[in-house]
Parts: C-alpha cells; sequence; structure tokens
C-alpha cells in the first residue's frame, strides 16, 4: 500500500508524476504529494486526501523541474494529515523521500538523529530516512564524485529495518534519482532520456513499456543518461529491462462509470482466457487434460496442501479446497495468512503451500509463504517446501519467491474491491483440481469431460446473467440504501460465496454484511433477524439444496426480507423469495463462478446508490504490503 513515482528525464516532472499518481491511488489516497528539484531547492507540495487536493494546490504553480517524486498514502503510522503526508525532508531540506512499507526500527533511529540536532516535523516512521540520508551526506563532500549521493543512500538503507520501496532526490544532486527495493514492490521505467520508477506499471505504461521490476536487496540510481543498478553491498548489477504486455487502454474505464462495474463486466472474458490457458493440452502423452507448465515431481506423492490467502482470495481458497477434496480426494487446508504465520500446522511430509494473492503483494501472505520455505529448509526431501503461488501478476514478489505460479490472467484490476481476480482465482483452482484428480484418478474420465464441457458454457451463462441482473440488482438497491445489516448464506461449495457476497457489501457500502454457513444460522446468528434484516441466500439444485430453503424459510418466519440467488426455472425457490436474483441452472460443482456475480452486481449497485467511492472505498488499498 502507498504508491510512489518518480521521473527523471527532458520533460516537466509535475503533471508525470500527477498522473502516474491517478494510476496508483488504488495503493491508497489518505493524501498524497509531490517533491521535485529547481534552481537548487526541493519545492514539496503535499494535500491531505485524495489526489485532487493536490492537483488544485498544483495548478497555481508554475513549475518546469524535470526531475521529481510522487507518492499517494495509506497511512499506517500517524494520522492521514498533510505533515504526516509524503514526501518527507530532511531538516535543511536538502532531501526528500517517498516510501511505500514500513520502517520498523524507526523509534531508535528517531532518537538517535533527534540527538544529533535533525528536528522532526512528522509522526512517520519514513521522516527517519530522509534525516538519516542528509547526515550521511554531512560525511560526504558535497558534489564531488557521481555517486555520493548513492553512496548515502546505500550507507543509510542497510540501517533500516523492515519491509520498504523508496524513492529520493536531493537539491545538491539535481540530476540523481535513487530508488531502492526491500520487500515491497518497485519497477524503473526506460524512455528515450528520460526515467521512470514507480510501486506498479499502470503508473508508467502511458509512456514506456521497457520496464525493469528491481528485486529485494536492489539500488539504482537514474540520471539522464541511464540507469545503473547495484545490491546493497555496492557491487554493480547487469540486467535488461524486458516488454510490458500492457496497454494504456487496460488502465481506462472505457465508458464504465467504475473500474468495479467494468471488470465485473470483463468476468466472461477472463474465464475464457483462463479456459484456453489451462484447459487446452496438446501433449497427448499426458495423464491430465490440463496443462498448468508444473513439472511432474509436482505430483508425485503428494498428500495434503495447505492454502495461504487473505480476503477475497481466502474466499477462492475455500472453494479451492472444496475441489481439490471433492474432486482429487486430497486433504486441504486454507489458513488466513497472517495467522498462519505465527501458528502454523505441524510439519508434515509430502505436502504442497499454495500462496493465493490477486496482487502478489500481499505482505502477510509473502511472510507466511516465506516462513514454510524456511522452516522446511535443510529437512529431509519429503519434508522440503513444494510451494505454489496462484496470482494475478507473476512478476510480483511472490512471482520472486516461489518456484511454481499459476498466472490467473484477469488482466489488470483497478477497482480495489476485487472482482474479476476472484473468478479467475476460482479458475485456477477448478484446473489445478482437475488436473490433480486426472492424475490421481480420482473422477472417471467421462465425468471430468463433462465438467470441463460444463466449464466451457460458463462464460455465456456469465453473460446471460449480467444481462438479466443489471436492472434487478439497480432496483433493489434502491431499497436498501438505508438498510444497516445484512445476512449472506450458502452451503457447500456455495458457503464461501455467502462470506465473498457479504465483503465485497460491507467493503464498498460500509453496510454491516455477515457470512454464514446456513446450517449455522440457527446456531446464534438467528437473534439479529427481524424485518429489518435482509437475508441473502444462496440456493442452488444439488446436494444441499433443500437444506438452504429450510435455512431460508427459518430466516423468513423471522420477517427477514429473502432474496434468492437461484436458477430461474425453480418455481419453488419463486414462492419462499420475496426477491429473485435468478442465476443460470448450471451443476452445483461450477456453480461459484455464476452465483458470485449478482453478489458482486448487487454490492456495487448498493454503493453507487449510496453515492460512495466505488473504486477507492475508505481506509482500504489494492495491494496490503504491510502486515
Ligand atoms: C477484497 C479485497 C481484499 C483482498 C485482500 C488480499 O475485495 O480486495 O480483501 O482480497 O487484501 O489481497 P490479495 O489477493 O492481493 O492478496
Amino acid at each position: 500500500m502507498c504508491g510512489i513515482v518518480g521521473y527523471i528525464g527532458t520533460q516537466a516532472a509535475t503533471e508525470i508524476l500527477l498522473a502516474g499518481l491517478e494510476k496508483l491511488e488504488y495503493r491508497g489516497y489518505d493524501s498524497a504529494g509531490i517533491a521535485t528539484v529547481w534552481e537548487g531547492e526541493v519545492n514539496c507540495v503535499r494535500a491531505k486526501g485524495k489526489l485532487n487536493n493536490l492537483r488544485s494546490k498544483l495548478e497555481q504553480l508554475e513549475n518546469p523541474a524535470q526531475i521529481g517524486i510522487g507518492h499517494t498514502r495509506w497511512a499506517t503510522h500517524g494520522k492521514p494529515e498533510e505533515y504526516n503526508a509524503h514526501p518527507h525532508l530532511d531538516t535543511a531540506m536538502r532531501v526528500a523521500v517517498v516510501q511505500n512499507g514500513i520502517i520498523e526500527n524507526y523509534r531508535e533511529l528517531r532518537e538517535e538523529l533527534k540527538q544529533k540536532g535533525h528536528e522532526f516535523r512528522s509522526e512517520t516512521d519514513t521522516e527517519v530516512i530522509p534525516h538519516l540520508i542528509a547526515e550521511f551526506l554531512k560525511n560526504l563532500p558535497a558534489s564531488s564524485s557521481s555517486s555520493a549521493f548513492l553512496d548515502a543512500v546505500s550507507q543509510a538503507v542497510n540501517y533500516l529495518k523492515g519491509a520498504f520501496a523508496i524513492a529520493v532526490i536531493s537539491a545538491d544532486y539535481p540530476d540523481e534519482l535513487i530508488v531502492v527495493r526491500q520487500q515491497a514492490p518497485l519497477v524503473i521505467g526506460f524512455g528515450q532520456g528520460e526515467f521512470f520508477c514507480a510501486s506498479d506499471t499502470p503508473a508508467i505504461v502511458a509512456y514506456t513499456r521497457a520496464v525493469l521490476p528491481l528485486e529485494n536487496g536492489e539500488i539504482a540510481r537514474l540520471t539522464p543518461l541511464g540507469v545503473e543498478i547495484y545490491n546493497f553491498a555496492g557491487d554493480r548489477l547487469k540486467k535488461q529491462p524486458r516488454m510490458l504486455n500492457l496497454s494504456p487502454m487496460m488502465v481506462e474505464k472505457q465508458g464504465f462509470k467504475h473500474f468495479m462495474l467494468k471488470e465485473i463486466y470483463e468476468q466472461p472474458g477472463v474465464v475464457r482466457a483462463c479456459l484456453e490457458a489451462y484447459f487446452t493440452n496438446t501433449e497427448k502423452s499426458s495423464e491430465s487434460p490440463i496443462n498448468l507448465g508444473l513439472p511432474t515431481d509436482f505430483y508425485a506423492d503428494l498428500a495434503q496442501i495447505h492454502i495461504v490467502a487473505c480476503g477475497t482470495s481466502w474466499h477462492a481458497a475455500l472453494v479451492g479446497k472444496y475441489l481439490l477434496e471433492q474432486l482429487a480426494g486430497i486433504s486441504t487446508q486454507v489458513h488466513y495468512a497472517s495467522e498462519y504465520r505465527y501458528a502454523p500446522s505441524p510439519l508434515t511430509p509430502n505436502t504442497l503451500i499454495v500462496g493465493v494473492t490477486q496482487s502478489g503483494e500481499t505482505a502477510d501472505t509473502l511472510a507466511a509463504l516465506a516462513m514454510e520455505k524456511e522452516r522446511r529448509q535443510g529437512q529431509e526431501p519429503q519434508y522440503q517446501a513444494r510451494l505454489l503461488g496462484i496470482t494475478n501478476r507473476p512478476e510480483s514478489s511472490l512471482g520472486l519467491m516461489v518456484p511454481h505460479i499459476i498466472n490467473t490472467l484477469a488482466g489488470i484490476e483497478i477497482g480495489v474491491a476485487a472482482t474479476k481476480t476472484f473468478i479467475a482465482q476460482l479458475m485456477a483452482f477448478y484446473a489445478l483440481a482437475l488436473d490433480l484428480a486426472a492424475r490421481r484418478q480420482t473422477v472417471p474420465l467421462e465425468k471430468l469431460v463433462e465438467i470441463i464441457t460444463g466449464l466451457r458454457q460458463i462464460p455465456k451463462e456469465i453473460e446471460a446473467t449480467l444481462e438479466s441482473q443489471e436492472s434487478l440488482t439497480e432496483h433493489l438497491a434502491h431499497d436498501f440504501a438505508e438498510t444497516k445489516d445484512f445476512i449472506f448464506l450458502g452451503r457447500g461449495i456455495n458457503f464461501p460465496i455467502a462470506l465473498e457476497g457479504a465483503l465485497k457489501l460491507k467493503e464498498i457500502s460500509y453496510i454491516h454484511a455477515e457470512g454464514y454457513p446456513a446450517g449455522e444460522m440457527k446456531h446464534g446468528p438467528i437473534a439479529l433477524l427481524d424485518s429489518k434484516v435482509p437475508v441473502v441466500a444462496i440456493a442452488v439444485p444439488g446436494s444441499v439444496y433443500e437444506k438452504v430453503i429450510s435455512n431460508a424459510q427459518e430466516a423468513k418466519a423471522r420477517d427477514s426480507r429473502l432474496i434468492g440467488v437461484t436458477p430461474v426455472k425453480d418455481g419453488e425457490a419463486a414462492e419462499i423469495f420475496n426477491d429473485l436474483l435468478p442465476v443460470s441452472s448450471v451443476d452445483e460443482l461450477l456453480s461459484p463462478i455464476l452465483t458470485v456475480v449478482p453478489l458482486q452486481l448487487l454490492a456495487y449497485h448498493i454503493a453507487a446508490r449510496r453515492g460512495l467511492d466505488v473504486d477507492q472505498p475508505r481506509n482500504l488499498a489494492k495491494s496490503v504490503t504491510v502486515e
């Protein structure tokens, strides 16, 4: 969380920095700021709240500076006030720094620096960095060597503990932009005589597609002449940029009111892309019709699976558990990554550890995977870590950490609430579970073919659902604009969808919502029900259909308004539910990919009707890079 951007080149930096920050606002929007170097001074402008506030402030200022850094903040240390906004400066205001991450030892550093006469102006952890750099610069003759600034930043970085990415400029080194990556993302962009840095590629894709993601422990010096990369020990590294497969169009709303709505509508295409990528196996000798590009030894003697994830990815993992256990017969546990790190399951042999994260940058998930990797190192071969990542960003920190990746192919997702990346994660789990089922022969071939044939129908079923639900959900949203609590019920493979429906609603509409396994309602939550608490029940014909209908009736008997996500032609359901959000009739096993769609639309329309900022809900960020 927090987005950083930097520019050095021949154009005026301010507009480029603002345009970059606009694309990074999904990472945090508590405050924003930029700093440039012009006529021997650092010019720093900051504003509380969204980027527009900063933009208004900058409109009155003319600034032709051709070097600068920018930041959009998700507050960790210190309130979301202007004095805590980045960039932060040293006492003499010669060095400016933006940071994404957390400096864990900032208190000690701050005390030491204060004793040396440094004056602090914020409550943030970041502010120690410019002071520390200034302290090292004091001991280096200014402008004496082209690498003095780099030396000072390198020395400072070696004192910092935590996970961070930083960008630094100095009034005394007007032709240098120094950037550092230590467990927080940072990518460098290569233009013609101009160079960029950013927390994420959408910020620079309008200017260049030649990019180089820095790795942990790397530091780069950007000048108008080129880019030099070093490790923290000071060794120069040789690296080549690669071409990005992302067009500026992909990060535009394309006529939709919000990114979230656009991304909901992109879901049929995402499912098609996943079907094409995973379910086309041209290798005749393969034991499976699925091709995930995983080596044969990955599958050998697999006894169990642990999945770590957070939020929506955790919900996708719960659907994954159902599929892996019911189809492939492999015992699977799903853990909150933030809990697993500190209380892992006992070591077991032949265990696959799967990390699910759309951003590939979630600190909790990365930390849980790193812990597994470390504790299994040096163990007997059967106890060693078998790691798989499921992510939408294979170039992310997750991609650097694990040997195998399933790329979820959703395309860039800008709306903070995950929608199309969730559906793509589901597709990855269908592919993995069916692949394992085929190899372990736990499902007869005809059944396997039937499931895959069913999956191939899903894109057009989602299209039909979108078409029929758009006005229905918009209409329902009128009635619920003032509602304070919602309950979502589901069972079996649709229980995680009840959780996801509730999470989507609370994230963007700020309505309190809870998801429960329908059978659990009578064990407590039923006490909450009355005419003011609507209940959304996901009832799909199959193993638990009658049970869900009975549970829904129990809610109706307590005066709750009952909304059914259920197949179109179901006469019984039509009588029970007050409102219907109909979905096509598909195999229960495939239904989560469909049942989640009306719930996404319902959450979207309720939030939009309430006039809320759907794409940037309060207090949230798209990639949560702090623990
Ligand atoms: C939900 C949402 C969050 C994320 C969670 C994990 O809409 O955006 O709950 O799902 O922060 O993020 P990733 O998948 O990037 O690890």
